[in-house]
């Protein structure tokens, strides 16, 4: 196993992209919706860029922004920042603060040479998951690759219930035309455009968690018979087509990355086959410099929790196309899959395997970020070592300890120090929400219980893994947490 000071060493090492920026070191603050933004739309306040001023301070390599959803009428939560249509001058100038207080701090592990952190927003579209009313009138449908409507319940609840639950949470949706969906296209470049105009060094594109791209790029949700739909091909078009459009619109040295999903882990939906490929596609195009590899959607949102099995899910899924759970024994989770953090390390590693080594053209290749289940310097260390990804991506780690990189990168603290626990709390939803026997309940809960950690820094206070649910509650929705 490495020493504490050749993982601090191999984490302080910086990771060039194809644009010729460079990630000053290999940890990365993972996207995190704030559930801090005003009602109605707009950027953070100067109150809740708090977050991200610990952040800046906390050494990070690469701070990428909680979603900012670009379509006002689909969002994922109330609280999402988002682009309104047209945006406000005063909405710009905090988008500008947004960005310079992201770029405030100095990446760990550099010394007195050390530069800024990448400052990256992740532009999403909810699609046929952003639930009823959120942005539009509870009886307007989502707008969706195809009218797949959202199942969440099933198996879960007894059927017609479960059916009832998901029609009163998310209500239909609609397939889109093919020139709504070249709309959408033009709209994510817009919105990168206006990114960059605010001075953020690049975008991310949420290509995951079954939004708007990662539906197009399933064969489950995205049913279509034009040129976004039908081969697996086709149902990539859309996120090269946004590529390419928001390459031919910001300057080269533009900073632009997506986040996929390694499986949806669904029946019927993308597979680690599809996803590979996807990544194959992506490197060969050119234009797209890092991809943050992630898991799942709100169907199965098992990725969230701590104990994720990549390889499990995938088995059970095969289990079920074989004739149901009961027919094929369960097998034991290895020890090694156990011990090892990142969730999708074993995708990661077969992703790295097909992509160029070194420098084409004199370009650095598209980089590897794996996030998921990391939150201690040597889990870090084996995801690079192991699984010959380039970048580490945190998120439930970064919302607990804003300044874990720069405990990582310091070689003379002890690998135990150098670690995030995980609270118990954060996976045992409350008991009223453990009557719901929804997957949904516990990822929602542990998605709540980090936002509440952040809502304490927004408050002026450290995250307190001791903290009862009822004091951080009153953080996110008490008196004092709204100004
Ligand atoms: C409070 C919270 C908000 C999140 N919001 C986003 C988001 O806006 N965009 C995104 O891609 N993932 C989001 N995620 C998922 C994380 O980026 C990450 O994929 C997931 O938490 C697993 O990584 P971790 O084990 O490092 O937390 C969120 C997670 C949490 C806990």
């Amino acid at each position: 196993m490495a020493s504490s000071s050749s993982s601090a060493q191999l984490l302080s090492t910086p990771v060039p992209l194809p644009c010729g920026r460079v990630v000053p070191n290999r940890l990365c603050k993972a996207p995190m919706v704030e559930m801090q933004a005003p009602l109605g739309g707009g950027p953070l306040g100067d109150k809740e860029l708090r977050i991200y001023e610990e952040w800046a301070e906390g050494g990070w390599g690469m701070i990428i922004t909680g979603n900012i959803a670009i379509d006002e009428t689909h969002l994922g939560t109330p609280w999402d920042v988002n682009f309104k249509q047209s945006v406000p001058s005063e909405h710009m100038e905090q988008f500008k603060r947004y960005a310079a207080v992201c770029k405030s701090g100095r990446a760990a592990g550099g010394g007195a040479s050390a530069e800024k952190p990448l400052a990256i927003v992740q532009l999403v579209h909810a699609g046929r998951q952003s639930s009823r009313g959120s942005g539009r009138y509870p009886w307007v449908p989502a707008i969706a690759p195809s009218a797949v409507p959202m199942a969440t319940a099933k198996g879960a609840l007894p059927w017609p219930i479960s059916s009832v639950f998901d029609w009163a949470l998310w209500g239909p949706c609609r397939a889109m035309t093919t020139s709504e969906v070249q709309q959408l296209i033009k709209r994510f470049a817009d919105s990168a455009v206006l990114c960059h105009d605010a001075g953020f060094d690049g975008v991310e594109l949420h290509g995951s968690h079954g939004y708007m791209l990662a539906a197009f790029l399933s064969p489950r949700t995205n049913q279509r018979t034009d040129q976004y739909g039908g081969s697996a091909r086709n149902r990539f078009r859309i996120v090269e087509e946004i590529i390419k459009e928001v390459r031919s619109r910001v300057p080269s040295s533009f900073v632009v990355g997506i986040k996929l999903n390694s499986a949806d882990y669904v029946q019927g939906g993308l597979t680690e086959e599809d996803a590979l490929q996807n990544v194959q596609w992506l490197a060969e195009m050119g234009g797209c410099d890092f991809v943050e590899i992630s898991g799942g959607n709100y169907e199965n949102p098992s990725f969230m929790m701590h104990d994720f099995d990549a390889e499990g899910e995938t088995r059970k899924l095969s289990q079920q196309d074989n004739g149901g759970e009961a027919a094929v024994k369960p097998k034991e989770v290895k020890e090694s899959t156990k011990k090892r953090e990142a969730f999708f390390a074993g995708f990661a590693n077969r992703a790295a395997g097909m992509l160029p080594k070194g420098q084409e053209g004199g370009k650095a290749p598209m980089a590897l970020m794996v996030t998921g289940g990391l939150r201690s310097r040597r889990g870090c260390a084996q995801a690079i070592e192991q699984s010959s990804v380039s970048l580490c991506g945190m998120a439930r780690a970064s919302a607990l300890d804003p300044k874990l990189p720069l405990k990582f990168c310091d070689a003379s603290l002890s690998d135990e120090r150098a670690a995030v626990p995980i609270p118990k709390l954060a996976e045992k939803p409350p008991a009223l929400m453990s009557l719901l026997p929804l997957k949904l309940a516990g990822a929602g809960w542990t998605t709540l219980y980090h936002a509440m950690q952040m809502a304490r820094m927004v408050n002026g206070k450290e995250p307190d893994v001791k903290a009862g649910s009822w004091e951080l509650l009153k953080g996110l929705f008490g008196p004092q947490s709204r100004t």
